[in-house]
C-alpha cells in the first residue's frame, strides 16, 4: 500500500494518542453533581498510567448550557461550573509537567445567543455587529412574517434552522438550537476575533505556552451559500424521520469556501510551534480528506503543501459495520485517499455517539480496542471507552440533552453515552461526585469502574494500558506503514511495517482481529506473541494455523 510518507521530523501529535474529556462527566472536585477542571486536574496521574498523550477537553467556556458548553458567551473564559482561568493554569501547568498534551474544544460556527456579539447583533438592524450572524428577511407571501422562513434549511436538533426575531423583523439562522446563533465567517472581522481567541489559548499559562491544539467543533459546516438557496428534498426521507434529514445539506455544509478558512486557521496556528488542529467533520471520505488543504502547486510558490487541518476527524469506523470485509475495505480505501504527507487518524467514540461496548457488543470491545490501537494514525479514545463503559440508562425524568427533547423516542439523545465516569464501587455515585451527579451513574459501576479493572490483571482497562504501552515502544505501530490489509472468514489482518537502519532492526508486526463470535483459524508466519486481547499467552512463538477464539485479537511480532 502506497503509504509509507513519514514526514521528518515527527511531531507529537503523530506518534501519540488522544484521550476526549466530557468535563461535566469526568471528576467533581466540590459537590455539586458537575465535572470540573479541578476534578480533571486530581486524575491526570490515571492518564499518565493509562499511557495517553493528550487530553482534548470538550468546551468549559462560560455558557447558558443549552447544548452543555456548545453554546458558548464568552471564548476566553472559563464557566463557574467548571472552575476559573487560574484552575485552567493550574491544570496545564500541571498536565505539561507530566509530559502530557491539551488540546481544548473550539466552536467557531455558532456562540450562544447570550454572547455579547449576538446581543450587539440582534439590538438593531443598523448595529455593527449585525453582519457577524446570518440575518434575513421573511420569505415573500401571505402570513405573518414568523411563520415565512428565507429557506428550506433544517436544524440539526429539529425543526427550521431559522427564528424569527419580532424586535427587528428579520430571522437569524441556526445550525443547531435557537440558542446557537451561526456566527457570518463570510465577515473577516468575525475571523479576527475568533483567531484572536484562539491566540488567547495558545499563549495562555503559567509559561506563556498555552494550549497545544483545537479541535474545532462541526468544521465542514462554517459557510452557508451565500445566495441562500433551497437545499433539495431528500428522496430517503420518510415522515417520521428526523426532520433535519428531509433536505440534503447542500447549500448548508461542506462548501467550497469552508477551505479558505481552515486555511487561514492553519496559518494562525502555524506561528506556534508543534500545535495541532484538528477538524470535526462528518463527511464521506474524499470530501473529508479535503480538509488537509493539499495544494500540488504549493512547494513551488514556498508554501506548505498541506495547508488544512492536521487531521480532519475520520469518524468512520463508528460508521461502518463491524465486519471484517468492510472495515478492512475502509482502511484500504482511507489510506488510497491520503493527499501526500497527510497524516491518518482514526476515531471509535465521542460524546455524540452511542458508546463503543453497546454498539459492538462487550464480546467486541477487546478487539475494537487492539484495532483503534494498532491501526495507522493518530487514535483518539472517548473516557470511559477504556473501561467498556456502556450506554447509560436515563429515566425520561432526568433527560438533558436537547436532542432528546427536541426528537423524543427516536434515539437521538446523547445523555447515555455521556454519564459520570466510573471511578469505584464504594458509593453510588461511583467516586465521580460527594454530591447529586448530573446524569445517572450506570447501573454496571460495581463491575465497570477504574479500581475493580485495576485490580483485575486481565481487565479491558489492563488492556489499553498495554496496548498504548506497545504502541509506545513499536515504531512500527506509532509510525510505520500499513499492508496487507485482508478479511477472511471473518477475521481482520494487517501488518504494520518500521526500518529505521539508525536506531532499530525493522520490525514487522501481524494483527489478527477475529470480529466474529466464533472460533476461527488463521495462518501465520513465524513469529511470537506480543499481545492477546485475553491478556494471555504473551512471548509464544507461533508459527502456520493459529486459533482465534470468538472476539479475540492478537498482536505478533514477526521473525
Ligand atoms: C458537535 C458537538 O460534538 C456536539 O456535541 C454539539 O451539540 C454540536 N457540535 C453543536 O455544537
Amino acid at each position: 500500500m502506497e503509504n509509507s510518507v513519514t514526514p521528518t521530523p515527527r511531531l507529537w501529535w503523530q506518534d501519540g494518542s488522544i484521550y476526549q474529556i466530557y468535563p461535566r462527566s469526568f471528576q467533581d472536585s466540590n459537590g455539586d453533581g458537575i465535572g470540573d477542571l479541578a476534578g480533571i486536574l486530581s486524575r491526570l496521574d490515571y492518564l499518565v498510567e493509562l499511557g495517553v498523550d493528550a487530553l482534548w477537553i470538550s468546551p468549559f467556556y462560560p455558557s447558558p448550557m443549552a447544548d452543555f458548553g456548545y453554546d458558548v458567551s464568552d471564548y476566553c473564559n472559563v464557566d463557574p461550573v467548571f472552575g476559573t482561568l487560574a484552575d485552567f493554569d493550574r491544570l496545564i501547568a500541571a498536565v505539561h509537567a507530566r509530559g502530557l498534551k491539551l488540546i481544548l474544544d473550539f466552536v467557531p460556527n455558532h456562540s450562544s445567543d447570550q454572547h455579547p456579539w449576538f446581543l450587539a447583533s440582534r439590538s438593531a438592524r443598523t448595529s455593527p455587529q449585525r453582519d457577524w450572524y446570518l440575518w434575513r428577511d421573511p420569505a415573500p407571501g401571505d402570513g405573518p412574517p414568523e411563520s415565512r422562513p428565507p429557506n428550506n434549511w433544517m436544524s440539526n436538533f429539529g425543526g427550521s434552522s431559522w427564528t424569527y426575531d419580532q424586535r427587528t423583523g428579520q430571522f437569524y439562522y441556526h445550525s443547531f438550537l435557537p440558542q446557537q446563533p451561526d456566527l457570518n465567517w463570510r465577515n473577516p472581522e468575525v475571523r479576527a476575533a475568533m483567531y484572536d481567541a484562539m491566540r488567547f489559548w495558545m499563549e495562555r499559562g503559567p509559561n506563556g505556552h498555552g494550549v497545544d491544539g483545537f479541535r474545532m467543533d462541526v468544521l465542514w459546516l462554517l459557510i452557508k451559500d451565500d445566495q441562500f438557496r433551497d437545499n433539495p428534498p431528500n428522496p430517503e426521507w420518510t415522515p417520521g424521520a428526523a426532520s433535519f434529514w428531509s433536505v440534503l445539506p447542500t447549500y448548508t455544509a461542506d462548501r467550497p469556501e469552508t477551505h479558505g478558512i481552515v486555511a487561514e486557521m492553519h496559518d494562525v496556528m502555524s506561528a506556534y510551534p508543534q500545535r495541532v488542529l484538528i477538524g470535526e467533520i462528518y463527511l464521506p471520505l474524499r470530501d473529508l480528506v479535503a480538509y488537509y488543504g493539499f495544494d500540488p502547486n504549493a512547494a513551488s510558490s514556498g508554501q506548505p503543501i498541506l495547508r488544512g487541518a492536521d487531521m480532519p476527524f475520520n469518524f468512520h469506523l463508528i460508521q461502518t459495520d463491524w465486519n471484517a470485509e468492510h472495515i478492512a475495505q475502509l482502511i484500504r480505501e482511507y489510506e488510497k485517499e491520503l493527499p501526500p504527507g497527510a497524516w491518518p487518524n482514526w476515531v471509535l467514540g465521542n460524546h455524540d455517539q452511542t458508546r463503543l461496548a453497546t454498539r459492538v457488543g462487550l464480546g467486541q470491545v477487546r478487539t475494537a480496542a487492539m484495532l483503534l490501537l494498532t491501526l495507522r494514525g493518530t487514535p483518539t479514545l472517548y473516557n470511559g471507552d477504556e473501561l467498556a463503559m456502556t450506554n447509560g440508562r436515563i429515566p425520561p425524568n432526568r433527560i438533558q440533552d436537547p436532542a432528546e427533547r427536541n426528537h423524543p423516542g427516536m434515539g437521538l439523545g446523547r445523555d447515555p453515552e455521556r454519564t459520570p465516569m466510573l471511578w469505584n464501587a464504594t458509593s453510588s455515585s461511583a467516586g465521580f461526585t460527594t454530591g447529586e451527579p448530573w446524569l445517572p451513574i450506570n447501573d454496571n459501576f460495581a463491575e465497570i469502574n477504574v479500581e475493580a479493572q485495576s485490580a483485575a490483571p486481565r481487565s479491558v482497562l489492563w488492556l489499553y494500558r498495554k496496548l498504548l504501552t506497545l504502541r509506545r515502544k513499536y515504531p512500527a505501530l506509532h509510525r510505520g506503514s500499513i499492508d496487507q490489509v485482508n478479511a477472511h472468514n471473518g477475521v481482520l489482518s494487517f501488518q504494520r511495517y518500521a526500518e529505521d537502519p539508525q536506531s532499530y532492526q525493522p520490525q514487522r508486526l501481524q494483527i489478527f482481529l477475529n470480529l466474529t463470535d466464533d472460533l476461527q483459524t488463521v495462518t501465520c508466519e513465524a513469529g511470537h506473541i506480543l499481545l492477546t486481547t485475553i491478556l494471555d499467552g504473551d512471548g509464544a512463538p507461533v508459527e502456520g494455523n493459529l486459533l482465534l477464539e470468538a472476539g479475540e485479537g492478537m498482536i505478533i511480532l514477526l521473525s
